[in-house]
């Protein structure tokens, strides 16, 4: 069992001790689970060669698949990565926040080839809340990847990663529900070109409201596994089979809805689960992880899961359905 620390009622007591368990675990080069608005993070020394072979070996984690790295704020990242003026934009508009920007590394700056699976390039982002405070103590970008073992759903709460991790890791820092509850969205400027490499929390549509660019979107058939090298078909996998674009429910499912319709045969499912039932996609996204966790739980064959509307977040959610009901043995 890790000891799981809260920081949920805000007090500077609290926060100087949480920060002060974790700056301990994080000196000796291990990690510590952290919260942050998306999900909650497998954080280690982004510097130190053995705290990153720590994150590989404590997630199972293929080391092809780069971690990203969070920084306190827009300066710190400047130490490390090459910013373009596309890229600054985007990080002032939506820092701190669920953005992460693929940017040119700054070879000599300190963060360990291992935390960027050797690539000339680093995943940057600035995380809400604590985990910003925790980076700006340490004086250290923290290396952290979603703490959920490699090809399982992410965790958003610290009883999501207690359960999965508990027995391999010290220290979790319980912030409570992640309210984001999906993860960055990811994307890489080149040629002041916007390209999306992975939907998440910041919707595309924010992005080129802020830019007045076209966010370009990778083919379903294009080089995604490339340009991310983490964005693997068989993803966030329940045991149970995952069905989409659902309108019936079939003996022995659980049922995720959405929005206030109905779906026949839910009566008979073996449980129900509305995202959001008043059709937030907000609410659905914060919900999505914790419902999935629970529809497996419930002992179903099966999840059936309504449709969701593609725009605004539920692009993020729609993509991380699908790698959830890809067939599996490809999971990363
Ligand atoms: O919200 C989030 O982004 C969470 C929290 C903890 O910050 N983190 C997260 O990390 O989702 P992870 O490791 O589960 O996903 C990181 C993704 C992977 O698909 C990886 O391939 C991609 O980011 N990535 C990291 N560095 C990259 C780089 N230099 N170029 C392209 N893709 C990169
Ligand atoms: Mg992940």
């Amino acid at each position: 069992m890790a000891r799981i620390i809260p920081i949920e009622s805000g007090t500077d007591e609290e926060k100087a001790q949480a920060i002060a368990a974790a700056t301990d675990v994080l000196l000796r080069h291990r990690p510590v689970a952290i919260p942050t608005e998306t999900v909650y993070g497998l954080a280690a020394d982004a510097t130190s060669a053995a705290a990153i072979t720590s994150i590989y070996e404590t997630k199972g984690r293929p080391r092809f698949n780069p971690l990203i790295c969070h920084m306190s704020d827009l300066d710190m990242a400047e130490r490390y990565a090459v910013f373009d003026p596309v890229s600054r934009t985007l990080a002032s508009a939506f820092w701190p926040g669920p953005l992460t920007l693929v940017l040119p590394l700054k070879a000599d700056a300190g963060i360990h080839p291992l935390a960027t699976a050797g690539l000339d390039t680093v995943g940057i982002r600035v995380p809400v809340g604590f985990t910003a405070e925790l980076i700006r103590s340490l004086g250290r970008p923290l290396a952290a990847p979603s703490a959920n073992s490699s090809g399982r759903i992410s965790p958003t709460t610290a009883q999501h990663v207690e359960a999965d991790l508990g027995q391999k890791i010290e220290v979790i820092i319980d912030g409570g529900p992640c309210p984001v509850g999906v993860e960055s969205t990811i994307v890489k400027v080149e040629n002041g070109e916007i390209h999306l490499l992975r939907p998440g929390g910041i919707e595309a549509e924010a992005i080129e409201a802020v830019t007045g660019k076209t966010v370009i979107r990778l083919k379903a058939s294009g080089t995604a596994a490339i340009e991310a090298p983490g964005m693997l078909a068989s993803h966030y996998a329940p045991n149970a089979s995952v069905r989409l674009n659902a309108t019936g429910v079939a003996p022995g499912e659980a049922l995720i809805a959405f929005g206030p319709g109905e779906i026949s045969g839910s009566s008979a499912a073996r449980a129900v689960l509305n995202l959001s039932p008043g059709g937030d996609l907000a609410e659905a996204a914060s919900n999505l992880f914790d419902f999935l966790k629970r529809a497996d739980a419930s002992g179903a064959t099966g999840i059936a899961v309504a449709t969701i509307p593609y725009e605004g977040l539920g692009e993020a959610i729609n993509d991380r359905l699908m790698r959830a009901a890809a067939p599996r043995g490809t999971e990363g």
